[in-house]
């Protein structure tokens, strides 16, 4: 369990959920983690529970440019310059994303700005770091709504995910040669906070579980194998590319 001795990997939206998985897996894989979150209190408890030695806590709100170059240049300057950026953060405003004529055009920016702006800030600033230092990898947390059409009420969230599939792509085209690589993960429907909308209506919960052919809802750990890959340098020639690892969601 040493697949990313060496490496310093930063996981935005990692105070809880699937980035906190894959960030406590990281460091069980013997990388340094920075839990990067807007929630600065649960930041710090979730770097706490992996130990000091191994995480620390930055505080930032992905949508805002200072809020990200600034724990950017913190990092360096504490030698802590990530070689491994997971761009994961992200927001589904379930009873206010909506069909698109009844989508308040607020509600579409909110998701927006966190959703597609975030990632791009995150990935922009990750860029700027890796490229004095030789490289390094990029994980984007994509999801089934941005590849097909998964719920009528998820407009602006779906955009969203299928921006950042697309970004996914230019961005990895653009840095190969600098050796910074960009990929994409796919989770299908996973019980984290972000759903409770769904997990606590069993009729919703059962439609979303009936359209995932292996019959049960994804966990957090479900991802971390394949965000393990793509940070390790097992995952050394991939770059570009959109791995699900969702139960066979996509596939319907
Ligand atoms: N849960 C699912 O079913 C599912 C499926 C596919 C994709 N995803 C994606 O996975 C990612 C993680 O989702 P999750 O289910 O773990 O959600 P979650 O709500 O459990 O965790 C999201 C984390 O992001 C943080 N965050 C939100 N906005 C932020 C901002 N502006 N700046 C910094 N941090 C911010 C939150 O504080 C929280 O800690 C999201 O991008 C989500 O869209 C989730």
């Amino acid at each position: 369990m040493s697949r990313l001795a060496g490496k310093t990997a930063l996981v935005t939206g990692s105070a809880t959920g699937i980035g906190h998985a894959v960030a406590a897996r990281f460091a069980a894989e013997g990388a340094r983690v920075v839990i990067a979150d807007r929630d600065g209190e649960a930041a710090e408890a979730a770097a706490a529970g992996i130990g000091a030695d191994r995480a620390r806590a930055a505080v930032l709100d992905i949508s805002q440019e200072d809020s990200v170059a600034s724990a950017f240049a913190e990092l360096e300057g504490a030698g802590w310059a990530p070689d491994v950026v997971v761009a994961n953060a992200g927001v589904q405003l379930f009873g206010q994303d909506a069909k698109a004529a009844e989508l308040d055009l607020d509600v579409w920016r909110r998701t927006v700005d966190v959703n597609l702006t975030g990632t791009f800030l995150t990935i922009k600033h990750a860029v700027r770091s890796m490229l004095p230092r030789g490289g390094g990898s990029i994980v984007l947390t994509g999801s089934p709504t941005g590849l097909n059409g998964e719920g009528a009420d998820f407009t602006a969230y779906s955009a969203t995910k299928a921006g950042i599939h697309g970004l996914a792509r230019t961005v990895a085209a653009a840095y190969a040669k600098e050796n910074i690589r960009v990929n994409t993960v796919v989770p299908a429907y996973t019980e984290t906070s972000l759903v409770t909308t769904i997990t606590s209506d069993p009729e919703a919960r059962a439609a979303i579980i009936g359209r995932i052919p292996l019959g049960r809802a994804g966990a957090p750990r479900d991802v971390e194998g394949i965000m393990v890959f793509l940070a390790s340098d097992d995952g050394a020639f991939a770059t570009g590319s959109l791995f699900a690892v969702d139960g066979g969601m996509t596939t319907l």
